[in-house]
């Protein structure tokens, strides 16, 4: 199984950033927890960090034919970006938007997500522990996805 890890804008700077609501771990540290609790699980990652939006729809296309899922903080872009969602919505694939800090509980402008629409669920809220949170939930849903399809293989044969 294969997931893709997509981050925004500015979370190249986590462990620098606004501490206060980031804390202090950095976007490498983050993966690697990711990539060790991945790899008990015989799951394999792939990590894609962008400040411009452009670049994730890319990089979301990319997905396509090529991961089972994705687990996407679209960062800033969570409140702007059409086309990130559009893109999401296009390759259809099971999806956890994950976010460091409870954006509902902040600004009002960030306790909107235009791009959750087009994710399987959200997490946000848990700090970093998010990712890992969002590892777990997305290799469940996936291999729930697999079961279903290989039972409506083996029903049409
Ligand atoms: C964020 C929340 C966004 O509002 C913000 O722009 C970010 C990070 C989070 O992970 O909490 O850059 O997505």
């Amino acid at each position: 199984m294969k997931i893709a890890v997509i981050q925004g804008p500015n979370l190249n700077l986590l462990g620098v950033r606004e501490q206060n609501i980031y804390g202090p771990m950095s976007l490498e540290q983050i993966h690697e927890q990711m990539k060790a609790s991945a790899a008990q699980n015989g799951v394999e990652l792939e990590f894609f960090q962008s400040n411009l939006e452009g670049e994730i729809v890319d990089k979301v296309q990319e997905c396509l034919g090529e991961v089972d899922g994705i687990i996407i903080n679209p960062a800033a872009y969570t409140h702007t970006s059409i086309a990130i969602r559009d893109a999401l919505a296009a390759v259809n694939l099971p999806t956890v938007e994950v976010h460091i800090s409870n954006i509902y509980k902040r600004e009002e402008f960030r306790q909107k997500s235009i791009t959750a629409a087009s994710s399987t669920g959200v997490i946000a809220g848990f700090g970093p522990f998010g990712y890992h949170l969002g590892l777990i939930s997305l290799t469940q849903i996936i291999n729930e996805v697999k079961a279903m399809q290989e039972a409506k293989q083996q029903q049409e044969a």
